[in-house]
């Protein structure tokens, strides 16, 4: 089959989440200025750069998460892993502004090192995240959307050494959750390696 989205998809459920999928979740919290602590989970999220690293991820609306960084120019991102996916889903309660979505999901608020936002304990890494960038992306006629587009340069990451293998981040011990499209989710489980080819002129 082949659509065109403006124009409809004819299937019981929009399938567009489920094709761009697996995506990971960024757990972000934050601090207001006047010290409410918020928790959310945004699924259009991801790492999108090395030097320098930058997260990005992108707010349906002006959701509380986005007022907040708007006021402190910081965030934090957490990662979700497979034992705390109960608590992530909670924390997307939309719960009125001031009520801690921490409180709400039984998750412990500690303190991050370079930035006031709070970080997720339990969660087995962490990026702090200064604000470089906050925009409103447009439609390819220049229509602004509603989203708000948030970009973070990763200041400082925690790491629980628990999940380390020799030194390297192992992802079957730290299990991240993903989403999926409809109301699907993944851990992963499958990991394996493959290694970039290299041009031979010789061969040619
Ligand atoms: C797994 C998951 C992924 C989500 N991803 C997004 C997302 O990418 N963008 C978004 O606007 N909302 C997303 N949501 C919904 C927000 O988490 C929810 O609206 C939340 O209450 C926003 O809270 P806030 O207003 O306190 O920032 C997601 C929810 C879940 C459970």
């Amino acid at each position: 089959m082949f659509y065109e989205p403006e124009s409809g998809h004819g299937l019981p459920h929009d399938p567009f989440k489920a094709i761009v999928a697996p995506r990971p979740i960024g757990w972000i919290s934050t601090r207001s200025k006047s010290g409410a602590l918020n928790l959310s989970p945004y699924s259009y999220f991801n790492a999108i750069s090395d030097h320098p690293h930058l997260v990005i991820f992108s707010s349906s609306g002006h959701k509380d998460s986005v007022a907040f960084i708007e006021e402190t120019g910081e965030f934090a991102a957490n990662l979700v892993s497979g034992n705390l996916r109960e608590q992530m889903n909670a924390s997307s309660v939309n719960a009125p502004r001031g009520v801690s979505e921490f409180d709400y999901a039984g998750l412990t608020p500690a303190p991050c090192k370079l930035i006031g936002a709070p970080r997720v304990a339990e969660a087995y890494a962490v990026l702090e995240c200064a604000v470089t960038d906050i925009r409103v992306p447009t439609d390819r006629h220049g229509k602004p959307s509603r989203n708000f587009l948030v970009t973070g340069e990763v200041v400082g990451i925690h790491i629980d050494e628990a999940i380390l293998t020799d030194g390297l981040v192992d992802v079957r011990k730290a299990k991240p959750v993903s989403r999926l499209g409809y109301m699907d989710y993944a851990t992963v489980s499958d990991v394996y390696q493959m290694w970039r080819p290299r041009w031979d002129e010789s061969e040619r």
